[in-house]
């Protein structure tokens, strides 16, 4: 029996248009309301991820933590500006196979691609900086992540740090802690809803002060 994932891409197969990410964004939502529950960032969230990505500077880089299907992967790729980049870090390899697929058939993969491995492996092997970090993989991780981020030299001034899944469903006291004392980060809360469900959520936006 296929599992929720490869039945999410073949919906996305039966229903969206190939190169089309608004089409494929728009299967895959219909598949979590209607048919399976998907941990996607979801259309209430994700207008205003795709809204920060959209106003980043030409050759942005961004990063992701969390891939699953690859719902925030296509969203976050199609809203990029000119010459910008998202690397994707997913721990699943069945994840890490969906979301690629699901990347190709929007025709993204020039731009965005999916590392295979568990966060606290892949972070010390990046280089450079991110414009934009997406966190969204298991929530205890979100505050020992962003530390190894900092430690690694991964933010600069003015990075945006975006963070699903911190409302009082997901015990998100330790991130939301670090964020709003540690000084490092100019931050605000957006209530919201769980991803199709009338559950509250809510995301952390932070904006890192590199002095
Ligand atoms: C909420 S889902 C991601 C949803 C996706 N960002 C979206 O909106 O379409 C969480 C994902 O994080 C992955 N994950 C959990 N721990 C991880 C880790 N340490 N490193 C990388 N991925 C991890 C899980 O396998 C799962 O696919």
């Amino acid at each position: 029996m296929p599992d929720t994932r490869s039945s999410a891409l073949a919906h996305v197969r039966q229903t969206a248009t190939r190169n089309d990410p608004v089409s494929i964004l728009s299967a895959l939502d219909d598949y979590g309301m209607n048919h399976e529950f998907l941990m996607n960032v979801g259309p209430e969230k994700g207008p205003l991820l795709a809204a920060r990505v959209g106003a980043l500077g030409k050759g942005a880089r961004v990063l992701e933590l969390g891939c699953f299907c690859g719902y925030s992967a296509v969203l976050i790729g199609s809203a990029l500006p000119e010459g910008g980049t998202l690397t994707g870090v997913e721990v699943d390899a069945d994840s890490v196979q969906v979301a690629r697929q699901m990347i190709d058939y929007a025709g993204l993969s020039n731009h965005v691609s999916i590392v295979h491995g568990a966060s606290d492996v892949i972070i010390p092997t990046l280089s450079g900086s991110f414009e934009l970090v997406f966190l969204d993989h298991w929530k205890d991780l979100y505050k020992p992540d962003l530390l190894a981020l900092e430690h690694h030299q991964l933010l600069k001034e003015g990075s945006v740090v975006f963070a699903d899944n911190v409302g009082p469903a997901f015990n998100p006291k330790e991130y939301l802690d670090y964020v709003r004392q540690c000084g490092h980060y100019d931050t605000e809360y957006h209530r919201s809803h769980i991803e199709y469900t009338d559950r509250e959520d809510g995301i952390e936006i932070s904006i890192f002060r590199a002095g």
